[in-house]
């Protein structure tokens, strides 16, 4: 059986390409389990995970306990907002005191960078990021590149542009380390404020200019304005932004191809992002979200198989 080269999942950055075409492939199985009238298999019976969130999560949170109860795990929910960390217990002590009730597995978002790593070197337990901050959001980018996958029959030299706020996303570095290591074009867009220099140095193509983005790519990977993670105003309004560097359905059957646009969601709807866009055969979103659920089973079988060897 082949298996990945990580115990943990803390980015993609950690990740081969070998890592992660076995994900992808192993994805596309459970994809077919989840799509028959029977869904559950026994896979991890005797796995106990705890999902820790100490961020707001929709799709991510609900796509883990999912993809956990498919597989026959026990799981355990927890989020900040109701536990003793608000009494002033250190992040170490709760999660020792969690792994203290026979915990096999962790996965955990959190709103600073590196808490998945940090918790890695100290603890026994498999660590799934679910999104540092900032930094890396490691399963969306491996369901985006699954979606594009699915979508096109491969991955490498397929054209992406990833749109929007990429200062404060983590959806957008774990999707270029993705792309690139799959082989993909990738150039990110969005107002000068809100790309930071270092993304000159991934091997990226830079532009400014939403519409040139969207008449070069194959695919664009639209990201919301992350309002709560902006200490400053990056643009001068909302209204403003929707303006330069909103979709909307003229802008997209104005092309020569017909593009595809994925989006992690949550979607602010009329500001990165129109309704007749996002509603359009062109998108992919909902895909996306069941696509997470396989790409999910896949990470906890394949960190689950290493532990029995
Ligand atoms: N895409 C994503 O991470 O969505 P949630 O914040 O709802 O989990």
């Amino acid at each position: 059986m082949k298996m990945l080269s990580t115990k943990h999942l803390l980015g993609i950055k950690e990740l081969s390409k070998e890592d992660i075409e076995l994900i992808h492939e192993t994805a596309l199985s459970f994809k077919d389990v989840i799509n028959r009238p029977i869904k559950k298999v026994a896979t991890l019976r005797d796995i106990t995970i705890a999902n820790i969130f100490f961020e707001n999560s929709t799709r991510t949170r609900l796509s883990f306990e999912l993809a956990e109860k498919r597989l026959s795990a026990d799981v355990v929910n927890f989020s900040s907002s109701s536990s003793s960390v608000k009494k002033g217990e250190t992040l170490l002590d709760t999660i020792n005191n969690i792994l203290a009730m026979k915990v096999d597995m962790i996965v955990i978002r959190h709103a600073s960078v590196g808490v998945p790593h940090f918790l890695a070197n100290r603890i026994n337990a498999n660590i799934i990021n679910a999104g540092d901050g900032t930094h890396e959001h490691p399963t969306q980018a491996l369901l985006d590149t699954f979606t594009i996958r699915q979508k096109f029959g491969k991955v490498e030299g397929i054209k992406v542009a990833i749109v929007g706020d990429i200062l404060h996303s983590r959806v957008a570095l774990s999707n270029v380390f993705a792309l690139k290591k799959l082989g993909a074009e990738v150039m990110v867009c969005g107002p000068k404020t809100l790309i930071p220099m270092h993304y000159k140095m991934l091997g990226v193509e830079i532009c400014h200019d939403i519409n040139f983005a969207l008449s070069w790519c194959d695919v664009a990977n639209v990201l919301r304005i992350q309002l709560e993670r902006q200490e400053s105003a990056f643009f001068p309004s909302l209204r403003e932004y929707s303006q330069y560097f909103g979709i909307n359905s003229k802008m997209i059957k104005n092309l020569e191809k017909k593009i595809t646009i994925l989006h992690p969601g949550p979607i602010n709807r009329g500001v990165e992002i129109n309704s007749d866009v996002a509603d359009s055969d062109q998108a992919l979103i909902l895909e996306q979200v069941e696509n997470g659920v396989a790409i999910r089973m896949a990470i906890l079988y394949l960190l689950a198989s290493q532990n029995k060897l």
